[in-house]
């Protein structure tokens, strides 16, 4: 029957029975509901694939149909003119393809029409070929019911008897209705200056994020938020976001075509990309996460929040609670004995510290940045008994025991370069361009994978570890894969990540107790694809905790606090030389997952007593903190402070940071007003640390007091922070 849901099957995601995929077989429209978030397509008259609908939610009855366009002029065809879900790179695409791809003939034009759709578990696929020849491409979707953040990726198939060769791929292409005032959000940085925050409006100049590197990279990150002008804010109005799951060079494109559709694409980097694909083979990308909003930013922010902590993390749906960790790198740079790490230990120990990490230094040669890489056995001169002795000291202190390892590189001055010269990616012939003195394996070949592998696994084997501090200090510069015929060179793009992920996967089977952080020179290898492998990630190598602020205030857009580790180092700090209290220092650093890297030699009796209290104290807020929602009152960008907000999923408590930058105007006061608590139960607010509560704070209200007439706390001085604590009067 005409307009009928044919059938209505039910995505198992989470357990959950409130998503569904509608397929409306006669219209031949797809529907994915979950999350308050509705999510369509369908096919047209003449078998191209449409979007039709990404927003809120629409009712069960609500029929959608996909018409094909027509010709708007000689400039632009029928075929150019209809919105696609999935285009492929033929029939006068002037926008961004799905796929573009080369025959062995030299035939370039691509047109995928749609073939069938089938359902498995909680995936939709649809597929799709081109009109002739034998070749595929399979769409999945999925939905999130408590998010409504959809999953997609493609996978080409080459059916036929000779290679096509691919030369761009996107995971996914997102369609938003035509609004002239849409404005992107999306972050730019370089090393220690990582989560600026961009506005830009959307034009039909196409706007390009990406990495080129090899790796996602400090200058960018795979995410993207578009807004409304006028219309969103930070918690109001609609905003559509998305993030890819990939460590390589990946690109997000968008961008107005000419009758003002935006067009999301994401996927590999076509830049430097090809893939050779055989007869028989098939290429899959990355999933293309994208969620929607209709209470702003902040909100945008909760469900990806949530989403990663339900089924990104290891661990998920409940990833574990991070520890309080002490990491000697700012301590000690490469100075590391076995003496000097066990003082620190003993004196991390006694501040509530849960986990202590040995960074660079431990292992080779390892002096100084210029030897060792590529070595990872222990440096006998530092450890003469290996790292042993240590590990009991650590453990018989009530700490987990972590180690810093940067598998992926090597250094002219190490042994594994002398024995394999041949690892590492390059040109025959021609400079090998250096980044801190090291060079980059080719990860991409097995030969590399297996023996990063085995020493990565005997070092987890042989030492009793708990934590991988996994770092990644250069970019890629030539990246030539010479022992691959010239044609299948560029897989290195794909094969190098397939890899890294498979390596992290295996230890984590073999190794079930270990954590792992992702780390590249601060946040250079922050997205939803190591994620998916790493317990937490390090923001910045920029520890200063004013700059943090903003650091964390961007970050918190993509990605939740409970992996966003945040250290208390020494002042004055040696990115800014910057000076501030260690109060201030730790309520900057509580506002995300603890950690200490300070010299705890040069600390006073006064630093470790401080240095007790807010490690308590961070122990009795955090799950509230790495679990919660968070809201950000006032963000760094504002003015003279800021304030953010952390709420526990039952509501029961609420953790308040106020930070103030510089007193200007003779303490200007701010009223502020918190969100997400529960208007009807009655709050007890306390400080974080035990002072009294300041003047002008009741000792309990209303959770509608706080969010309507809000916090009066006056502060003063210049980098001065306060923390309040709120917990309902029934427990
Ligand atoms: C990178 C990391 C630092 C530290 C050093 C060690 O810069 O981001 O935290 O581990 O390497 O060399």
């Amino acid at each position: 029957m005409r307009g009928m849901i044919a059938s209505v099957i039910p995505l198992a995601l989470a357990g959950a029975a409130n998503a569904s995929v509608s397929v409306d077989s006669d219209a031949k429209v797809f529907r994915l509901d979950g999350g308050g978030v509705s999510y369509a397509f369908g096919v047209d008259e003449k078998g191209y694939l449409q979007p039709l609908y990404w927003g809120p939610s629409l009712s069960p009855g609500d029929r959608l149909a996909a018409h094909a366009a027509p010709e708007l002029s000689g400039f632009d065809p029928a075929g150019a003119m209809t919105a696609q879900e999935y285009p492929g790179q033929g029939e006068g695409l002037v926008t961004e393809p799905g796929l573009k791809a080369a025959f062995a003939d030299g035939n370039r034009d691509l047109v995928l029409k749609y073939k069938g759709y089938h359902v498995s578990g909680e995936t939709l696929t649809i597929d799709l070929a081109d009109i002739d020849r034998p070749l595929t491409v399979s769409l999945n979707y999925s939905i999130d019911p408590a998010t409504g953040i959809i999953g997609r990726n493609a996978v080409v198939r080459n059916a036929g008897a000779a290679p096509v060769r691919v030369d761009q791929i996107a995971s996914a292409i997102l369609t938003l209705p035509n609004q002239p005032d849409y404005r992107m959000h999306s972050f730019s940085g370089r090393h220690a200056a990582e989560w600026t925050l961009n506005t830009q409006p959307i034009t039909s100049a196409l706007a390009v994020l990406e990495s080129r590197r090899g790796s996602t990279g400090h200058q960018s990150d795979p995410w993207f938020a578009i807004d409304r002008a006028g219309q969103s804010g930070e918690e109001s109005g609609p905003v559509w976001f998305g993030a890819l799951a990939w460590s390589g060079s990946w690109r997000i494109s968008v961008g107005a075509d000419n009758l003002g559709r935006v067009k999301i694409a994401g996927g590999y980097n076509p830049y430097d990309f090809s893939w050779r694909l055989k007869p028989g083979e098939s290429l899959s990308t990355p999933i293309f996460y994208a969620g929607y909003s209709d209470h702003g930013m902040g909100e945008a922010s909760r469900l990806m929040h949530r989403f990663q902590l339900a089924h990104i993390l290891p661990g998920a749906p409940v990833p574990k609670l991070r520890p309080v960790l002490y990491n000697s790198w700012e301590a000690t740079e490469f100075n590391v004995t076995e003496a000097g790490q066990m003082r620190l230990a003993e004196k991390a120990a006694t501040i509530g510290v849960e986990r202590f990490v040995v960074d660079d230094g431990w292992f080779g040669a390892r002096n100084n940045d210029r030897a060792g890489l590529g070595d990872w056995v222990v440096n006998r001169a530092k450890f003469p008994n290996g790292l042993k002795p240590l590990i009991d000291k650590v453990h018989g202190l009530g700490m987990s025991f972590g180690l810093w390892v940067e598998p992926e590189m090597v250094n002219r001055d190490s042994d594994l370069y002398r024995a394999h010269p041949d690892w590492v990616l390059h040109y025959p012939g021609r400079p090998q361009t250096e980044g801190r003195n090291q060079l980059v394996l080719n990860l991409a070949r097995d030969d590399v994978r297996a023996h990063l592998l085995k020493v990565l696994d005997d070092l987890l084997t042989q030492n009793d570890i708990q934590f991988l501090k996994w770092d990644y200090n250069r970019n890629w510069t030539e990246p030539g894969w010479p022992q691959m015929k010239p044609e299948d060179q560029q897989r290195v793009y794909v094969r190098y990540i397939q890899n890294l992920y498979s390596i992290l996967a295996e230890l984590r089977r073999r190794h079930p107790g270990v954590e792992i952080e992702s780390c590249s020179g601060g946040g250079g290898r922050i997205d939803l694809g190591i994620m998916h492998y790493t317990d937490q990630v390090w923001p910045s190598d920029n520890t200063d905790p004013y700059d943090r602020l903003t650091i964390q205030d961007g970050f918190s857009h993509a990605y939740t606090p409970a992996v966003m580790m945040a250290w208390v180092t020494d002042a004055p700090n040696w990115a800014n030389g910057r000076s501030t209290s260690l109060e201030y220092r730790f309520l900057s650093s509580m506002q995300g997952s603890l950690g200490i890297g300070a010299n705890l030699d040069k600390w006073t009796d006064a630093d470790f007593a401080t240095a007790r209290t807010m490690i308590a104290a961070y122990k009795g807020v955090r799950e509230t903190v790495q679990r919660g929602d968070l809201y950000r009152l006032v963000p760094p960008s504002a003015g003279e402070r800021s304030a953010t907000l952390y709420v526990s999923r039952d509501k029961r408590q609420a953790v308040y940071f106020q930070m103030l930058h510089s007193s200007m105007r003779r303490d200007n006061p701010m009223t502020i007003a918190l969100r997400g608590l529960n208007p009807d139960a009655g709050y007890r607010v306390r400080t974080i640390d035990g002072r009294p509560l300041p003047a002008g704070v009741p000792q309990a209200a209303s959770g509608r007091y706080w969010m309507t007439h809000g916090v009066d706390l006056t502060q003063h001085g210049d980098f001065t922070g306060d923390a309040l604590v709120f917990e309902t009067e029934q427990p």
